[in-house]
């Protein structure tokens, strides 16, 4: 219904005001419509396409690139993960590729530079091998492009999706696709003796919100239980004390530099300013969890940081993120991020600093 409204607007609008810049979203599997909806807010009507439900879709915005690029970036989305232009359409086929091929050696910004070449593919496409196999024939027939194609900080990024029958291309800067990884997609590799997944949480926090890990003294973790946050913050070098009344995993009970209080956080008293970190993964009621953690802020020395999961079990995320912000920034913190990144299930992570 909407996107037959959004079409007929379309079409009303004089000319010189149609201006289009189409779009591959992807955000986290069932979060779509809440990265929809965070389009819709920024850029009023947006035209949507699903290529993958819940997780994938093609966006129609009526905004030049380089304004879309300047909103995304002034206010960074928190469910729409990745995003990547379309700017050449064709057929899912070989003749399609090849004229990818030609169109791509003609853009000559590229010449020169390094340059990443990010492949996706549908599960229906018409690219039958792996996407790593289409990088690669698209790496071949760009011979006479002179990029230096990369992995790591590239200048500018091509991103290709291979869909059922139709072959989607852009090129963007980097920082334009609001995630330096295909599609957001950030994978970590299993270390052995790794204490939970949940660990990957904190190491994408990490990379994502380029947290100075190793200039934090003394962390405070809050459920802490099994312990792969607690594992990855002795790992960057910080006294931690773990808050859970679960066990923690045997590899840490004798740990250096770990106090475990086997206790419900709602028990624990702290000193004023005792620590320069508090990190909290409860899985727990988004409420309950932020009156627990607000009563412990004092704890946190002015300038600290805080990262914090919310669980969402709402029907309305966004409302809801807004209403804990809202209880946080009455506490003296600082908002830097809010944002589903690519290891949080059905939750956030929010990252703060206290004044
Ligand atoms: C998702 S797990 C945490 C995983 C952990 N971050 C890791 O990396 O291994 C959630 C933990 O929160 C703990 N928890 C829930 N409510 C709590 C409370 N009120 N006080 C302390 N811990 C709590 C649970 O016991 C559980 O161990």
């Amino acid at each position: 219904m909407n996107d037959f409204i959004e079409e007929a607007e379309e079409r009303n609008a004089p000319p010189e005001e149609q201006v289009h810049s189409r779009y591959i979203c992807t955000a986290n599997h069932g979060f779509a419509p809440y990265a929809q909806e965070e389009l819709r807010r920024l850029f009023g009507a947006v035209k949507s396409t699903l290529l993958l439900p819940g997780e994938i879709f093609i966006a129609t915005l009526q905004h030049k690139p380089e304004e879309v690029n300047r909103l995304l970036l002034q206010q960074l989305p928190i469910f729409l993960r990745h995003i990547q232009p379309i700017e050449f359409q064709d057929e899912g086929s070989l003749a399609g590729l090849e004229r990818l091929a030609v169109y791509l050696s003609r853009r000559s910004e590229l010449e020169g530079l390094k340059v990443s070449l990010h492949v996706r593919k549908s599960g229906d496409s018409f690219w039958q091998e792996s996407p790593g196999e289409l990088r690669e024939w698209l790496q071949e027939h760009l011979g006479s492009l002179s990029a230096e194609f990369t992995v790591h900080d590239p200048a500018w990024v091509i991103s290709v999706y291979a869909d059922g029958n139709a072959l989607y291309a852009g090129v963007s800067r980097p920082e334009h696709n609001l995630s330096s990884w295909n599609g957001g997609a950030i994978r970590f590799r299993k270390e052995d003796g790794q204490i939970s997944r949940a660990k990957f949480k904190l190491m994408e926090a990490e990379k994502e919100f380029d947290i100075p890990f190793y200039s934090f003294k003394n962390a405070v973790d809050i459920g802490a239980s099994p312990g792969g946050w607690t594992s990855f913050l002795l790992e960057r070098g910080l006294k931690v004390t773990a808050v859970d009344p679960a066990l923690m995993h045997p590899s840490l009970r004798n740990a250096p530099g770990l106090k475990i209080l086997r206790k419900n956080a709602g028990e624990v008293k702290f000193r004023e300013n005792e620590f320069d970190l508090l990190v909290c993964d409860m899985s727990w009621s988004p409420k309950l969890m932020a009156k627990l953690v607000t009563g412990l802020l004092h704890s946190l020395s002015p300038g600290g940081t805080a990262i914090i999961t919310v669980k969402l079990m709402h029907k309305k995320p966004l409302a809801l993120i807004k209403e804990l912000i809202a209880m946080f920034e009455g506490e003296r913190m600082q908002i830097q991020r809010a944002k589903q990144l690519f290891h949080n299930r059905d939750e956030i992570t929010l990252y703060m600093i206290k004044y």
